[in-house]
């Protein structure tokens, strides 16, 4: 069993790209400029977008954090979207979610300017996705793509279960997984909470990408011998024992999974440090102009 190390593969990255920033620079170029929005004081959301902009300052990049409380109107909202949208100073920005319920998040995600959605989530980046157009790449799944190319683990043709399916983690990964690409050119089924007998479509994966959010759902008996288990889940359990109070767990019975897998990522340490370099990486694409001229 190999442990699939995203926190040593994400510093990695980061390094690359401070160096290309570096080398932009040099040539007279312009530094990327993440902005991010973050509404009210959602604990994830504040550590969240706190690791992003500490992943900026690593990269290199200019960061500018909106802070905004909860009782923001959504037309407030709307106005610093169409005025980021507008600022030239800014190459991509993200409005980090959740946001409160009295705001519409889809009305919020659909007003950004697709060509600086970093996330990935505007339909139009979606859509490109799917027919495999260059597009912004959803965070999460991105990153695994990233994590599965640099350990040269080998998708084609594979059979690989998709465990949950958002719009920001499950059906984008399915898309990437079945795209004409290494890695990708696998075989995939997406699993949801009305698929009859989840286990029995695990049995037969070759490769597990577990994103339910339901921790400890995939146990030993659902995993082929030397299957590939990816780990998506981020549930916080509490803990006393942590000066924080809680702990990350895992969609995966990692204790009892592990000893089956070629390949497993551990929570925390695997598929989360990834999704920020992603972020970043969609950033640098934007300050270059490289996806959308
Ligand atoms: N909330 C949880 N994950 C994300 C993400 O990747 N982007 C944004 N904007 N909000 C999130």
């Amino acid at each position: 069993m190999q442990l699939i190390d995203g926190k040593a593969v994400a510093t990695q990255i980061k390094k690359e790209i401070a160096e290309e920033v570096e080398r932009i620079i040099a040539e007279g170029g312009k530094r990327p400029h993440l902005a991010a929005i973050l509404v009210g004081h959602d604990g994830g959301s504040e550590t969240y977008v706190a690791n992003k902009v500490k992943s900026c300052e690593e990269c290199g990049f200019t960061s500018t954090l909106i802070r905004y409380e909860a009782d923001i109107t959504e037309e407030e909202l709307l106005k610093k979207v169409e005025e980021l949208n507008n600022d030239p100073e800014v190459d991509g920005f993200i409005v980090q979610l959740p946001l409160p319920r009295h705001i519409d998040e889809q009305k919020v995600t659909e007003a950004i300017d697709y060509r600086k959605d970093v996330d990935g989530f505007h339909p139009i980046n979606v859509g490109r996705l799917s027919i495999g157009l260059p597009c912004f790449l959803s965070a999460t799944p991105n990153g695994i793509m990233e994590l599965l190319a640099r350990y040269n683990i080998d998708t084609k043709g594979k059979k690989c279960v998709v465990l949950g399916r958002s719009n920001i983690v499950g059906k984008p990964m399915a898309n990437l997984m079945m795209q004409k690409s290494t890695p990708g050119d696998a075989t995939v089924t997406v699993c949801h909470s009305h698929t009859e007998n989840i286990a029995e479509e695990c049995r037969q994966a070759d490769i597990i990408i577990a994103a339910l959010g339901q921790p400890h759902f995939v146990k030993a008996d659902m995993v082929k011998e030397g299957a590939v288990v990816i780990d998506v889940g981020t549930t916080r359990v509490p803990d006393p024992t942590r000066k924080s109070g809680f702990r990350l767990c895992g969609d995966v019975d990692f204790e009892n999974v592990a000893p089956k897998c070629s390949y497993i990522t551990p929570v925390p340490g695997g598929v989360g440090p990834m999704t920020i370099v992603s972020l970043m990486k969609n950033t640098l694409l934007a300050g270059k102009r490289e996806i959308y001229k």
